[in-house]
Parts: C-alpha cells; sequence; structure tokens
C-alpha cells in the first residue's frame, strides 16, 4: 500500500488533541479538537477554537485553557509558535522549514499531495441519466458535468467508483412514441438527427393524445405491448434506445465523460414484481382506489405509489429495485444520485422506504438548482428542452475568436484544439464554480471572462505559470533545476506554499460536501496568489539559487493547477 499522507490539519489536530490530553487526561473528550485555516497571515496559519467547547465541561475560562496549552505543549517540527486571541483561541504559526519540505514533497507527485481515504471503499454515482427518445435537457447536463466531477473527485481520494448511466429507457412515454413514429415519421430527419425526430413525433403524438381519447387509447395499448414482450414493438423501443445511446455517446465524448456502467432503468424490470412483494410482506404497502401505496405519514411525506391501479409500476418501484441490486452486486459505502432540484421529493420517499425495507447503505441525493441560458443562443422548441451540443458549439466557436485574438501567430489547427478546450473549459467551470443550489445564470460574458473567476482565465493562469520552465531553461541552458533546494525567501512564497498544502484538505472537504465549486474556488485563488507573486518578485532575474527555487515554485503550482482541473474535467493545454 502506497504511503499515505496527512493534511495539514489533521498533523495539526492530532498534535493538538494529544497536547490537550495530555493536560486533562480522561476528563474530556478530545475527538472533536480540530484547527481551521485562518484567512488572515496575523492570526496565524491555522487556528485552534477548542478552548471554547472545553471551558464549558471543565468549568475554566477559556482564555486559561488556551494559556495553559500554549505554555505546556510539546514542542512539533510543523509550529513556529503559538499565540492566544481574543477569548482563548490558538493561534498556530507554521514553521518554515517544515514548510519548505512538505511542498519539496509535492514535486513530481501527480495526485497533489491527496492521500486516498477512499481505498477499499465503493461508491456507487448514478449521474447524466437521459430519458430515451428525448433530448438532453439542461437538468441531464448539469447532472453530467457535476457528477463527473465528483466521479473524478472520488477516484483521485482512492475510491472504487461505479458510474452508472441509469438512463430513462422504461415507461410510459414508449406507447406515445411507437404510435408517433408510426404515424409522423420523416426518414430523412431521423437520419439526420434522430433525437430530435423522435422527440417530434413523441409531442406530436402526446398532443393528439391530449385532445384525443381514441388516440390514447391505441397508445396505451401499443405500451401493454412492448410491456409484454410483442416481438414488432420490442424492435422499435431497442432502435430508439439505439439511436439515442449513439447521440449521447457523442455528448459524453465532447464533455471526456465515461461510465462504468450504462443500465437503463428497464435493466431492472425482472425484479419489479418481487420488490411489491417484499413491500406487502414487510406490510408496508396497502391497495386504495385500486392502486398499491406506501403511506408516509409518520416520516411526514406524501403517499407512494409503487404500483398503478393498470398494474405498471412507478419510477420509485424502479429506483427500489435498483438500490437492491447494487447493493447485492457492488457492496457500496453510498450511493449518490445527482439530479435537478424537482426530484427531491422523489429521493426523498424512495430512500425512506429503502430504510424501511431494510437498506443500511447510506444514499445521497445531489441535487442542484435549474441554470438559466442566454436566450438567443438556443432555437428553444419544447419548453425547457435545449439542446448542448448547440452550446458546446457556440462555446468553441467564441474560444477560437478569443484565441485567435490573443495568439494570431499559432496555426489554425492548434487554435482549434485549444479552442475546444477552452470552449468546453469555460462551459464546465461556468456550472461548477457556483454553489450547485442556487440558480445559476450562465453567460458568455462571465464563462469566457480572461479577467474573472472562469475557465478560461484558469488555463491561461496554467499555461503561463508552465512556460516559466521554458523560459527558464532557454535563458540558463546549463541551470540544473532537479538539484536545486525549494526556498522561502519571503511572505509571497509563504503563503503560496500554504495555499498548496491545502489543495488535499480541499479536494476532501469538497468531496465530503458533494461541492465541486469548492475545488473552484480554491484554484482560483491559487491562481490569483500566484498572480501575485509573479508581479511582486522577480524571477529569472533573482540571484542564483533563488531563480531556481522560484521556478521549482511555479511547477508544484502548475501541477496543482492541473490537477485540479482535471477534477472539474477541464483540460490545460500547455499554450494558449
Ligand atoms: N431519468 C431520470 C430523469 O431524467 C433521472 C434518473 C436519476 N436516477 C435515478 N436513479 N432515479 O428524470
Amino acid at each position: 500500500m502506497q504511503k499515505q499522507l496527512t493534511t495539514v490539519t489533521d498533523t495539526l489536530a492530532t498534535w493538538m488533541q494529544a497536547a490537550f490530553t495530555a493536560l486533562y487526561g480522561e476528563a474530556i473528550d478530545v475527538s472533536g479538537v480540530g484547527v481551521v485555516a485562518t484567512g488572515n497571515a496575523a492570526f496565524g496559519d491555522y487556528q485552534c477554537n477548542a478552548a471554547m467547547g472545553l471551558a464549558k465541561v471543565l468549568k475554566v475560562a477559556p482564555r486559561v485553557i488556551a494559556d495553559r496549552l500554549v505554555a505546556e505543549a510539546p514542542p512539533h517540527e510543523a509550529v513556529a509558535r503559538l499565540e492566544v486571541a481574543g477569548p482563548g483561541f490558538i493561534n498556530i504559526f507554521l514553521a518554515d522549514a517544515w514548510l519548505v519540505s512538505r511542498v519539496a514533497a509535492l514535486r513530481g507527485d501527480p495526485r497533489g499531495g491527496v492521500p486516498q481515504p477512499g481505498q477499499g471503499r465503493t461508491v456507487v454515482m448514478d449521474y447524466s441519466s437521459p430519458n430515451i427518445a428525448k433530448p438532453m435537457h439542461i437538468g441531464h447536463i448539469r447532472s453530467t458535468i457535476i457528477g463527473n466531477a465528483l466521479d473524478r473527485m472520488y477516484r483521485l481520494l482512492g475510491y472504487r467508483v461505479i458510474a452508472d448511466n441509469h438512463i430513462g429507457d422504461w415507461g410510459t412515454q414508449f406507447g406515445i412514441i411507437i404510435m408517433g413514429y408510426r404515424n409522423f415519421l420523416d426518414r430523412t430527419a431521423l437520419e439526420q438527427s434522430p433525437i430530435e425526430e423522435l422527440e417530434r413525433v413523441y409531442v406530436k403524438s402526446y398532443e393528439r393524445a391530449k385532445a384525443d381519447e381514441g388516440w390514447m387509447t391505441q397508445c396505451r395499448r401499443e405500451l401493454v405491448k412492448l410491456q409484454a414482450g410483442d416481438p414488432e414493438n420490442t424492435a422499435l423501443w431497442k432502435q430508439f434506445i439505439a439511436l439515442s445511446l449513439g447521440e449521447f455517446a457523442r455528448i459524453y465524448k465532447r464533455l471526456g465523460v465515461a461510465f462504468d456502467l450504462v443500465r437503463g432503468e428497464s435493466f431492472y424490470n425482472d425484479r419489479l414484481a418481487a420488490m411489491i412483494a417484499l413491500l406487502e410482506e414487510k406490510g408496508l404497502a396497502t391497495i386504495s382506489e385500486g392502486a398499491l401505496c406506501v403511506f408516509l405519514e409518520e416520516d411526514g411525506l406524501p403517499v407512494c405509489i409503487v404500483r398503478k391501479s393498470d398494474g405498471g409500476y412507478n419510477y420509485a418501484t424502479s429506483d427500489l429495485a435498483t438500490v437492491f441490486s447494487r447493493v447485492e452486486e457492488f457492496a457500496p459505502e453510498k450511493i449518490v444520485y445527482v439530479t435537478d432540484e424537482r426530484q427531491q421529493l422523489h429521493f426523498k420517499q424512495f430512500f425512506t422506504i429503502s430504510r424501511k425495507l431494510g437498506v443500511e447503505t447510506r444514499l445521497d441525493h445531489v441535487w442542484f438548482g435549474l441554470m438559466r441560458l442566454p436566450d438567443a443562443t438556443f432555437s428553444t422548441r419544447q419548453g425547457n428542452v435545449i439542446k448542448l451540443e448547440h452550446l458546446l458549439d457556440e462555446a468553441e466557436r467564441r474560444a477560437f475568436e478569443l484565441i485567435s485574438t490573443s495568439s494570431p501567430d499559432m496555426k489554425e489547427a492548434c487554435r482549434r484544439e485549444v479552442a475546444r478546450a477552452v470552449g468546453i473549459g469555460a462551459v464546465k467551470y461556468a456550472d461548477l464554480s457556483q454553489n450547485p443550489q442556487t440558480t445559476v445564470t450562465f453567460t458568455w460574458d462571465k464563462a469566457l471572462a480572461l479577467d474573472g473567476n472562469s475557465g478560461p482565465y484558469l488555463q491561461y493562469a496554467y499555461a503561463r505559470i508552465a512556460s516559466v520552465r521554458d523560459k527558464y531553461s532557454e535563458r540558463f541552458p546549463d541551470g540544473d533545476l532537479e538539484a536545486a533546494d525549494l526556498l522561502l525567501t519571503g511572505p509571497a512564497e509563504r503563503d503560496l506554499m500554504i495555499r498548496l498544502l491545502r489543495f488535499p484538505e480541499v479536494v476532501m472537504r469538497a468531496a465530503d460536501a458533494y461541492k465541486p465549486s469548492m475545488v473552484a474556488d480554491y484554484l482560483y485563488e491559487l491562481a490569483q496568489g500566484y498572480s501575485s507573486f509573479y508581479q511582486n518578485v522577480p524571477f529569472l532575474k533573482a540571484e542564483t539559487g533563488i531563480r531556481e527555487s522560484r521556478v521549482l515554485l511555479c511547477g508544484v503550482i502548475a501541477a496543482v493547477l492541473r490537477r485540479g482541473l482535471d477534477l472539474l474535467g477541464i483540460e490545460t493545454p500547455e499554450r494558449i
């Protein structure tokens, strides 16, 4: 097993816990004693607020406890000094030599110092999950982008991640689509743009069914035939799936997203009856007006129908069967579902029923708000449905203009390739840099801003930092960077080193909170820290030794930026 790195917070918390135990022994519980990074160097680099909580237990003033700890704590190589502030905060100032040695250990570490607490642990991640014969809507796009970032974060932390694209390939819409397909299909359109054409016939058939009872009856009949395994309808259904998956695959490729499994809801069909039997056996289901229902009043939730009066099963039934299958097959520590906010009730209901059925695996619903898109950019047809591909095309087109302005002498093929990475990166970053649970308004100006918190800004920062090494080699062909030492010569370097060592903690906290935006914020601040470093100290003009050290530090910063952007699924071209 690989050597596990400890984060700065863990190192300091362990030390503080031992120091408090040495002073007060069994009288206190130190398991909650921790430290937090400070925002202001005047209050130290990290701070421990434990004296406040312990004061209540020990019935001693917090300031007295903090003073005693500072006076008696055993020395630690990471710590230069301690100070007590305010009512009893313990400010921790890190030792420069230790900082340098820790950052030096990051040189050449492709993991950016991130430990692997997930080793031997499994997480199932259910994301993207669009519906067959319908275009992906903005909810599926956000689910794909956010879900994939979480997937990447958990993998970096050492988890075995089972990324499952739980596509909606079974449901009442198929009767309607089959009728639409038989009556309204335009073959040429189907060849050119299958999902669009399938959706067109779906909408047309749906509208007709709403107005025409006879049509509706025929749709239902086709659905029943499909469910009974009618060969002709089954063949059509399979064709719809193949066409849709083909189109989805193109989008996933553009987004750099890959799944371990693509199991549709239909995969669990033959488990549905057993699910119902289990619900009945446990006395959880009651017939009401012909439908089989699980009443969840005592849990403060509305009733959940698990079998309709016509015998059809519901979304919740399918998800229940899916949980059992996943638990059996993968024994995951948790299952994470990423969808838009409109499904909160569904997940609450089926999580609650899962518990009642004895599922112990942790189930988490990660939901996000809707994203408002620039209307003029899309030909919006039905309701909120937009096509992601138009968004990506437009992003690449705009990025190409940007790059052609900033690097006119770059070969066109190169500019196209960089524009692809920058355009896609801009769209992803615009999504991921926001707290997922707020309504986000997407604007091109913000997404592509070179001077603000955007994907392109970070990609440019990366390319600039990475080029420092090349410039160095050009100017000092005999310089030996490998042999050089990392030095800490001033506050700007110190600040950057502390930031670099926070990366692993940020990844762990972001994964835990399911918030890729925490990684984005961190990267933006790191890039800003680098900018002020770059503006305030000489690099190539610095004296020998210091020069090499600064170039080395740039290398570590570039590596962490790259690692971090990769977690967000954003590529880092070496030249922009
Ligand atoms: N296909 C569903 C939809 O588009 C999302 C599925 C989410 N995953 C799940 N296991 N329910 O609304």
